[in-house]
């Protein structure tokens, strides 16, 4: 399977989201990554679901909704409600996470869980048949822009072993300093969904940029 590019819509123009959306759907983007920031787990608060509302009004592409929240368990509901194809949750911020990843299944979503780049990939070794997708952080999670942390390859590495025993479907995604200069070696090392914020929108033309990460 090719690789996909997420891009993540923090790093557009909120004022202009319209314009950037329909930018995205006419782009060879694959998913469209939507951050979701409480302010508790992570040092930033981004949007709710007004804003949400009004990104899944124009998109023509799963959202892939990143819940960097507390106890998300209360809003899985709201957000499929509100559009949600791929739901991930990070490992971090919950306490029965086979009972979250069960959940967002019910609702008829894909189940992702993240962990941030402290995290071992081992921890998942017994959840690993559950999820259809585990999200790699490759910076602190929290604000886009943020310079690629190196040892996100090793882990890379040895969570596709794992995945390779116990769920070769796995999709593995790869969040935070992702772009042109890093995706070939992310893909080789296991990667299948690529996020990019920053490298996408700072671009002097997104549109080609995107074409360009989904070729490399
Ligand atoms: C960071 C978010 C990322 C962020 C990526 O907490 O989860 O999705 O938007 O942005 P870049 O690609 O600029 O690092
Ligand atoms: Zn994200």
């Amino acid at each position: 399977m090719k690789h996909l590019i997420a891009p993540s819509v923090l790093s557009a123009d909120f004022a202009n989201l319209q314009r950037d959306i329909e930018m995205l759907n006419r782009s060879e983007a694959d998913w469209l990554h939507i951050d979701i920031m409480d302010g508790v787990f992570v040092p930033n608060i981004s949007f709710g679901f007004p804003v949400l509302q009004a990104i899944a009004k124009h998109a023509q592409k799963p959202l892939d909704v990143h819940l960097m929240i507390v106890d998300p368990d209360r809003y899985l509901a709201d957000f499929k409600k509100a559009g949600a194809a791929v739901i991930t949750v990070h490992y971090e911020a919950c306490t029965h996470l086979h009972r979250t990843v069960q959940a967002i299944k019910n609702l008829g979503c894909k189940a992702g869980v993240a962990i941030n780049p402290h995290t071992p990939v081992s921890v998942l070794e017994d959840i690993l048949p559950d999820l259809d997708l585990v999200l790699v952080m490759s910076v602190n999670p929290g604000f886009g822009g943020q310079s690629f942390i190196e040892q996100t390859y090793q882990k890379l590495h040895k969570l596709k072993q794992l995945a390779n025993a116990v769920n070769p479907n796995l999709l593995i995604e790869v969040d935070g300093g992702v772009g042109p200069g890093n995706i070939a070696k992310l893909v080789n090392a296991g990667a299948s969904v690529l996020v990019a914020g920053n490298a996408v929108f700072a671009a002097e033309d997104p549109e080609k940029m995107i074409h360009q990460l989904k070729n490399i």
